[in-house]
C-alpha cells in the first residue's frame, strides 16, 4: 500500500510563557499508509493533539521531517480536513453554511454543495437545525456539525482530535457507526485521536499508543477484526486487556469504559 504520511525523527518542544521548555514529542518515527484508519491513543498530555497538528501542517516540528502525500508539509493542504478537540464552527454562519463552507472553498457548485451538506446533517441528526447558528446548539450538536463539515468535502485525509469526547455515550456509539460507514465507503485515510481504549479498538485498523510526556510511540499494532466490530467478542476483549495493561492503571479510562459498558447494556 502507498505511504501517505511520514514522520522522521520528529521532536517537538514548546517554550512556556515563563521560559520553561516542555518536551511534547520525542523521537517520533511513523509511516502511515493510505486507506488506513489510524487511532492515536494515549493519556492526557501525551502529545496526541500536537502530533495531529504537525501532520495537518498547523505547526512545525522542532526537529525532524513531516511529509504528507510525498511533500514536506508547511501549511494545511486542501486534500485534508480536520475536526478539532474544541468545537470549531464559524460563529457568524448558520449550520448549513458552516457545513457547505469547505465545499464552497473547493468550488463545488452551490446547489450541489448544499445538497451534500443537507444530506450529511440529516445523517448526524441535525435535520431542522440547518438555519440555526452555532450558539443556538448544544455542545454535542456543534461537534456533530463540525464533524459533518469535515466529512462533507470527502477529504483524502481526515484528522480527528477526540471528536466524540463531548458527546453522550449513546450519541457517541451512533457517531462511531457513522464514521465506520463513511470510512468503509471509500476508504480515505483517517487519523483519529482518542484516549478511549474501547473506541480505538472499535474503530481502528491500527493503533499507535503514546507514552506520557514526553510523548513517544510505545506500541504500534494492527487490529485484525472484521467490521462491524463486536465489542463483546473474545478477540475484542483480548485487545482491550492488552491495551489496558499498556496504559497501566489509568483509572479515568476504566471509568469511561464502564460508562460505555452500562450504556451498551441499556440499548
Ligand atoms: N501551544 C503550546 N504551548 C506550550 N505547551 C504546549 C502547547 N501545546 C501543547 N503543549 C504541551 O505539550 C504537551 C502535549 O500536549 P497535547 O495537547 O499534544 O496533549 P494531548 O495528548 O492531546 O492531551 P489531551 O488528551 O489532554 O488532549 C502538554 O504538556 C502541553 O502542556
Ligand atoms: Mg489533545
Amino acid at each position: 500500500m502507498k505511504e501517505i504520511i511520514r514522520l522522521r525523527e520528529v521532536n517537538k518542544t514548546f517554550t512556556s510563557e515563563k521560559g520553561h521548555n516542555i518536551e511534547a514529542l520525542q523521537d517520533i518515527n511513523l509511516s502511515i499508509e493510505e486507506s488506513q484508519f489510524i487511532c492515536l491513543l494515549g493519556p492526557s498530555g501525551s502529545g496526541k493533539s500536537t502530533l495531529l497538528r504537525l501532520m495537518a501542517g498547523l505547526m512545525d516540528a522542532s526537529e525532524g521531517e513531516v511529509e504528507v502525500m510525498g511533500k514536506s508539509i508547511k501549511k494545511p493542504i486542501s486534500e485534508a480536513s480536520m475536526v478539532f478537540q474544541e468545537y470549531s464552527l464559524l460563529p457568524w454562519r448558520n449550520i448549513i453554511d458552516n457545513v457547505a463552507f469547505g465545499l464552497e472553498v473547493r468550488k463545488v457548485p452551490k446547489k450541489e454543495g448544499y445538497a451534500i451538506a443537507r444530506n450529511i446533517l440529516g445523517k448526524f441528526g441535525l435535520e431542522g437545525f440547518e438555519k440555526n447558528y452555532p450558539y443556538e446548539l448544544s455542545g454535542g450538536m456543534q461537534q456533530r456539525a463540525a464533524i459533518a463539515r469535515a466529512m462533507a468535502v470527502s477529504p483524502e485525509i481526515l484528522y480527528m482530535d477526540e471528536p466524540f469526547g463531548a458527546l453522550d455515550a449513546h450519541t457517541r456509539l451512533q457517531m462511531q457507526q457513522e464514521l465506520i460507514s463513511f470510512w468503509l465507503k471509500d476508504k480515505r485515510t483517517i487519523v483519529f485521536v482518542t484516549h478511549s481504549v474501547e473506541e480505538a479498538i472499535f474503530l481502528g485498523t491500527r493503533i499507535i499508543v503514546m507514552s506520557s510526556r514526553p510523548g513517544r510511540i510505545i506500541e504500534d499494532f494492527q487490529i485484525d477484526l472484521p467490521y462491524p466490530r463486536d465489542r463483546w467478542s473474545g478477540k475484542f476483549g483480548h485487545y482491550f486487556n492488552r491495551l489496558m495493561d499498556l496504559m497501566n492503571g489509568k483509572s479515568s479510562i476504566t471509568e469511561e469504559y464502564s460508562e460505555v459498558y452500562n450504556q451498551c447494556n441499556n440499548l
